[in-house]
């Protein structure tokens, strides 16, 4: 394989799609943000890869109540850039099973704790620092893994530690998570080629 193309899922403020697009800016990448797909029109990651030149799609599961529909959709923006790396960066939708299969082993996630803990139904963003905070966890991290057909379960490409504060909020956890976020994503990228 040459240079990835590669697709970014996304649903909010894209701090990590930011990393990446800084990170293919500065040729730590070994490869080519193709396109980003957001759920939500209000994504302000949408914003971020207009702003870089990349092509952006609002592809939400409202808008096509037929689920197939949905799926063709994603499919066309998909082979239209003939995508060979999908990244769930702060995507809060499961992805269509259609999706999954065909690009088996070539879709990551990054999850904002220690999978195999906190991970599953409900557990994302802030949730999960919550969970973290109240079960007295000492330490807390990021994880990056391939996405199977099981919630938060595929194989972990790349974990790294933060330490939990006695007197941290679920922010502040998040804050501290995301900076390592930021680190691992892109090695992670690198790592898959
Ligand atoms: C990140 O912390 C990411 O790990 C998390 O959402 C945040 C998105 O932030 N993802 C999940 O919880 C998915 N289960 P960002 O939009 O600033 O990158």
């Amino acid at each position: 394989m040459s240079e990835l193309s590669i697709a970014v899922f996304v649903s909010g403020g894209g701090t990590n799609l930011q990393a990446l697009i800084d990170a293919a800016g500065e040729g730590r990448l070994n490869g080519r943000i193709s396109a980003v797909i957001s759920n939500n029109s209000g994504s302000h990651a949408l914003v971020r890869a207009a702003n870089a030149g990349i092509n952006g799609y609002h592809i939400s599961g409202k808008r096509y109540p037929d689920g197939s529909d949905f799926v063709t959709a994603i499919l066309e923006a998909l082979d239209k850039h003939t995508i060979n790396l999908i990244i769930l960066a702060g995507y809060m939708k499961l992805l269509p099973i259609e999706i999954i299969r065909k690009f088996k082993s070539r879709i990551i996630n990054i999850h904002p704790a220690l999978l195999p803990k906190y991970g599953g139904e409900g557990m994302y963003g802030l949730n999960v620092h919550r969970a973290v905070i109240r079960s007295g966890d000492m330490l807390s991290g990021a994880s990056v893994h391939f996405v199977d057909e099981i919630f938060d379960h595929g194989a972990i490409l790349i974990q790294r530690t933060v330490p939990v504060l006695s007197d941290d909020s679920p922010e502040s956890l998040s804050a501290r998570v995301l900076r390592i976020e930021h680190k691992i994503l892109p090695m992670a990228v690198r790592m898959f080629l």
